[in-house]
């Protein structure tokens, strides 16, 4: 059956990186017989915001119910839209209406990426982020009192829910069950959040006995990012809580070279919504335009969604590839992020012919 992927590239470089995104889908797709059907949508961008004053059509979430999953560019033009507006109007409505209570990230160094963290080399850090979607710390639960006052007081509560905490848990759980280590590590912060991370902790242990053959280890979540810089060879998965998944899933890519290669999956596990594929890095306004994004974000991304459908083969050739050409380090391919003079096109159309030659 035909995977049925809305393609929505959004704003700045997101335009410049997608068609090279789709690109390589549609390569890896041809070699491996898999039947994708693309369809580009202009919303969700604030070109969009300016013709329509609201960053999304009524009918939106019917026509993205349409689809298996959606790929997405980037989203924002700070001097045109405020990024509150754009973001809140857009993506983050995605990620709640349809549920993606996984927010997936790989930590993986690839050969001819310069490692921030020195003396490490490729093989030495792969590993997975897993992170909360859905609640946790980012309620909207809480409020100001006393305002304009000496005793100006203001409250937000942490929401965590058996049902929420278990299935990104699961998730997880099953994630380390299927690698060759089947590790995993929990963030937390039971010494000093009493009552919810306590809670987290506890559901961690009860869901760990269903898991034997897992190994499972907790930190606290500030020694936790100290270890993710002095020794990340030793994460296989690492799950967290909304908020310090979010701090360890930009601090894991951080580790491993530039914004513009990390991708980002946003999973309704459960199939019932699409889920969405993204790059981690923003529209980048102070590039837009000149076609020396990094395409490789936008690729693995593309890799990502073809993993979440069954297609190993097809996401394994892929992620080849883009290491394969990183690996040479080409200056006349890699991007200016990377340290060369290529562009866009050359790095784009450099991992589309890798993959159609595998
Ligand atoms: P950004 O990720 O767009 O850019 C940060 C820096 O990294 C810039 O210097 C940019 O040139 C560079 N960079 C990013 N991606 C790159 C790539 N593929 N190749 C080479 N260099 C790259 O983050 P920033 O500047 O904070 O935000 C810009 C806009 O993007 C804002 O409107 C923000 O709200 C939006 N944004 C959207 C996201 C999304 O759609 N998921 C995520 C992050 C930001
Ligand atoms: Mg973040």
């Amino acid at each position: 059956s035909t995977l049925k992927i809305a393609v929505i590239p959004g704003d700045g470089i997101g335009t410049e990186v997608m068609p090279y995104g789709v690109r390589c889908l549609e390569a890896a797709a041809k070699v491996f017989g898999i039947s994708l059907s693309f369809q580009t949508l202009d919303f969700a961008s604030c070109d969009f915001y300016k013709k329509h004053g609201d960053m999304l059509p009524p009918d939106w979430k019917e026509t993205l119910s349409g689809f298996d999953a959606i790929y997405f560019g980037a989203v924002g033009m700070p001097d045109l839209v405020p990024d509150e507006v754009s973001l809140w109007g857009s993506l983050l409505k995605f990620r709640r209406e349809f549920d993606q209570y996984i927010n997936l990230r790989p930590c993986r160094l690839l050969a001819g990426v310069d490692c921030p963290l020195a003396g490490r080399k490729p093989g030495d850090i792969d590993f997975w982020i897993v992170r909360e979607n859905t609640e946790g710390e980012y309620s909207s639960i809480g409020g100001k009192i006393f305002e304009g006052t000496d005793r100006e007081t203001v409250i937000q509560e942490t929401v965590m829910t058996r049902t929420g905490i278990d299935r990104v848990l699961r998730y997880a759980f099953d994630l380390a069950q299927s690698r060759p280590r089947k590790r995993l590590t929990s963030a937390t912060k039971s010494n000093g959040i009493s009552i919810t991370m306590p809670y987290w902790d506890s559901r961690v242990r009860e869901m760990a006995s269903r898991y034997p053959e897992v190994n499972v280890d907790k930190y606290h979540i500030d020694i936790l990012t100290a270890h993710f810089v002095q020794r990340p060879q030793i994460f296989d998965v690492v799950v967290g809580s909304n908020l310090f998944g979010d701090i360890l899933s930009d601090l894991g890519p951080a580790c491993t070279g530039t914004i513009g290669i990390a991708p980002s999956a946003n999973i309704n596990p459960d199939r019932k919504f699409p889920s969405l594929f993204e790059p981690v890095h923003g529209s980048a306004p102070d590039i837009a335009g000149k076609g020396i994004a990094n395409p490789v974000g936008m690729i693995w991304a593309g890799q990502m969604l073809l993993q979440h459908f069954g297609y190993h083969d097809a996401a394994a050739a892929i992620l080849q590839a883009i290491e394969t050409v990183l690996a040479q380090r080409d200056q006349g391919i890699i991007t200016a992020d990377m340290g060369g003079k290529g562009t866009t096109k050359s790095l784009g159309e450099a991992i589309e012919t890798a993959i159609l030659t595998a």
